[in-house]
This record gives C-alpha cells, sequence and structure tokens, in this order.
C-alpha cells in the first residue's frame, strides 16, 4: 500500500487519507456499472493509498454497503468506513427523509449487517428533516457512539446554523456537502462554520458529477443515470456548462494534467484557504481513473491560476438540486 498527504477529520475525529472514495456510482445514478472493474477499482485505491471509503444505505437500496462488505472484510483495520441515513427512495420513487430516533437506531442496526461490521467509522446524517428536533436526532446518534456502534458523527447537506447546534450536542468529525468549482454556496455559512469549529469537509461530487472532468459521460437515453434529469446537464444548460471548462482546459495543457486533475486540485487547496480539513471523495468505477484522480494531490495551483477559475461558479447554470429545500442552501 503507499502512502498517500493525511489529514484528520475534525478534533479527535479519523486520521484518513487526503482524497477519498465515493463508493455511490458502484450501485446507481450513473448508468451501468461493470462490478468486475468496480470490485477492481476499489482494491486499486486502496493499493494506492486511499483509507476513506464513502457508501449510503440509500445507494442501490442498501446494495452498495452489500458490494463493499468483502472490500471492507479483508482491509478492515486500514480502513475507515463512512455511511449514512436518512434518505430513502420510496416504491413510487420519490425520495423521503427521514431524522426520528426510531429511525436512526434501526437504520444504523440495518447498515451494521448489512456492512459485515462491528462498529461504523463515521456515520453521516444523510439529509435533514427540520420537523425532527435536532436534539432527538443528534441524541440518538450519540446514543449509537456510546453503545459502540458508531465512532464518529457526521452530518451532510446541513446549514452553518444546524452544523453549530449540532456540535454543541455532541462532536461532529466531518460535515459532508457538494462543494466543487461549480458548486460553491457552502463557503456562504457552512464552511466558516466547520472551520471555526474544527470540523473537516468533505466535498461530495466534487467533480461536478463528471461535468469537471471535460469528458462526456452521459448516454441520453440511459433511464438509470440520474444526470439526465439533472437540470445543470440538460440543453442549453449542458453546453453552457461546458463552455465554462475552457480556463480548465488551458490550465491542463500547461500543467500537462487533466481537466479532472485541476478541478480536484482546487478542491484539495481548500485546506489552506480555510484552514480546515477538506477531503474530497470522487467516484469512479475505473483503475485508470482513480490513479489520474489521486494525482490531483501533487499539483498546486498558483495564485494566477486560481485567480481565472474564481469566477466560474457564478457562471454555472441550473440548480444542483431539483428541490431546494434538500440542500443546505435550501433552508438557509
Ligand atoms: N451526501 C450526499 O448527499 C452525496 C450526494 C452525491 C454523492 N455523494 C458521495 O460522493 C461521491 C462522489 O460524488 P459523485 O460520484 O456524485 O460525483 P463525482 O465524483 O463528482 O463524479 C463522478 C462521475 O465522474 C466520473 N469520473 C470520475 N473520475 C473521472 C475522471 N478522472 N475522468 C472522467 N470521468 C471521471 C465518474 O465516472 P466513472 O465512475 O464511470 O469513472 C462518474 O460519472 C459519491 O460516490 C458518494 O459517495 C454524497
Amino acid at each position: 500500500m503507499s502512502t498517500l498527504r493525511k489529514l484528520q477529520l475534525g478534533t479527535d475525529g479519523p486520521v484518513v487519507s487526503a482524497q477519498g472514495f465515493g463508493a455511490m456510482g458502484i450501485s446507481v445514478a450513473y448508468g451501468d456499472t461493470d462490478l468486475t472493474e468496480a470490485r477492481a477499482t476499489l482494491e486499486h485505491a486502496f493499493e494506492l493509498g486511499v483509507t476513506l471509503f464513502d457508501t449510503a444505505d440509500a445507494y442501490g437500496f442498501g446494495d452498495n454497503e452489500r458490494f463493499l462488505a468483502p472490500f471492507f472484510a479483508a482491509h478492515r483495520d486500514e480502513l475507515v468506513i463512512a455511511t449514512k441515513f436518512g434518505l430513502r427512495r420510496l416504491e413510487d420513487g420519490t425520495l423521503d427523509i427521514r431524522n426520528d430516533p426510531d429511525y436512526v437506531r434501526t437504520s444504523a442496526d440495518a447498515s451494521l449487517q448489512r456492512l459485515g461490521v462491528d462498529e461504523i467509522d463515521l456515520y453521516y446524517m444523510h439529509r435533514r428533516d427540520p420537523e425532527v428536533p435536532l436534539e432527538d436526532m443528534v441524541g440518538a446518534m450519540a446514543e449509537l457512539v456510546a453503545a459502540g456502534k458508531v465512532k464518529h458523527l457526521g452530518l451532510s447537506e446541513v446549514t452553518g446554523d444546524e452544523l453549530a447546534a449540532a456540535h454543541a450536542i455532541h462532536p461532529i468529525a466531518a460535515v459532508q456537502s457538494e462543494w466543487s468549482l461549480f458548486s460553491r454556496d457552502i463557503e456562504n455559512q457552512v464552511v466558516p462554520t466547520a472551520a471555526r469549529l474544527g470540523i473537516a469537509m468533505v466535498p461530495y461530487s466534487p467533480l461536478g458529477r463528471g461535468l469537471l472532468t471535460g469528458v462526456n459521460q452521459v448516454d441520453p437515453n440511459a433511464a438509470n443515470d440520474v444526470r439526465n434529469t439533472m437540470a445543470r446537464f440538460q440543453g442549453a444548460n449542458g453546453e453552457a456548462n461546458q463552455a465554462l471548462l475552457e480556463p480548465l482546459r488551458k490550465i491542463a495543457a500547461v500543467r500537462n494534467t487533466t481537466v479532472a486533475q485541476v478541478a480536484l486540485a482546487w478542491v484539495h487547496q481548500r485546506t489552506a484557504v480555510w484552514q480546515t480539513s477538506v477531503v474530497p471523495i470522487p467516484g469512479t468505477r475505473s483503475r485508470t481513473r482513480v490513479e489520474e484522480n489521486l494525482k490531483a494531490l501533487d499539483l498546486t495551483l498558483d495564485d494566477s491560476e486560481l485567480a481565472v477559475l474564481e469566477p466560474i461558479a457564478a457562471e454555472v447554470t441550473g440548480a444542483r438540486w431539483h428541490d431546494p429545500s434538500f440542500i443546505s442552501s435550501g433552508r438557509e
């Protein structure tokens, strides 16, 4: 196993590779998956030094956790396993958010069973239901820590205020939210709050769900590719957003890197900007791409390159989520 740069999640959380691995796409969201290559990709990520692996009970109705179980069993002591509760797809295809304490408890037990482990290293609330008092939900999560079922707590897509209130109830090691050159709304409240409290940021979709790679990978006829329903990928929006990659292409050409590496390097450099750990979790089902993405850790963009990239987010067209109440900026 190689060694990558490491960062700590929160003041007493786990120390992990500065780039993690997002496993969602293996089971859901981005079209068909070659499971043999996906399994090899997990192993390759581990060989290259990745220690933080991200899943959720919602990814494929538990399929993603079940798929990861043998990989986790093979490397249990060397990995940090992160999973989530609180967001699920109902029979009719709609998404439902649950934060009530009973649901927290039963979801954790079900994830432990599917993952085949005694303890979840990092357990996130996936989405916030403001109808359930924060004390009740975080209280139930804290009971899981006391019971030895969970080591550290995380929250996904919370507002700055929700984060500060939750952290006062029980230490929060990490916040997971969408953060990339195309999605910077969390810099208004969430990131400053996390930085002030010493909480790590774990950016999801750091490659903009593939947009920030410059590689067109969406089959417009694929019903199992969620990007066919996302505003950023549609028609004129999609074309306008592709055009925003021009500065990344230029930097990539000069630096002899790829567009994806430039996009990820920008995210990695948020650690220095905000003085708190920033550990993106790009997702891929390909060994060559995981290798490519990890090389972003060797790329440091200079001030003039960063200045060129600065205006891009403001020019992106199309919301990052169809229902604003599902994401932090919709509740701020
Ligand atoms: N908390 C939440 O609500 C939430 C929401 C979304 C995601 N997440 C987590 O965050 C992780 C990452 O986010 P994401 O998967 O949505 O988006 P992402 O990492 O921004 O992008 C993934 C997409 O980019 C492609 N890709 C990856 N590396 C590439 C490269 N070097 N060149 C070209 N294409 C490349 C992947 O295709 P291939 O797989 O075919 O390589 C996939 O289609 C997920 O796996 C999940 O664990 C959390």
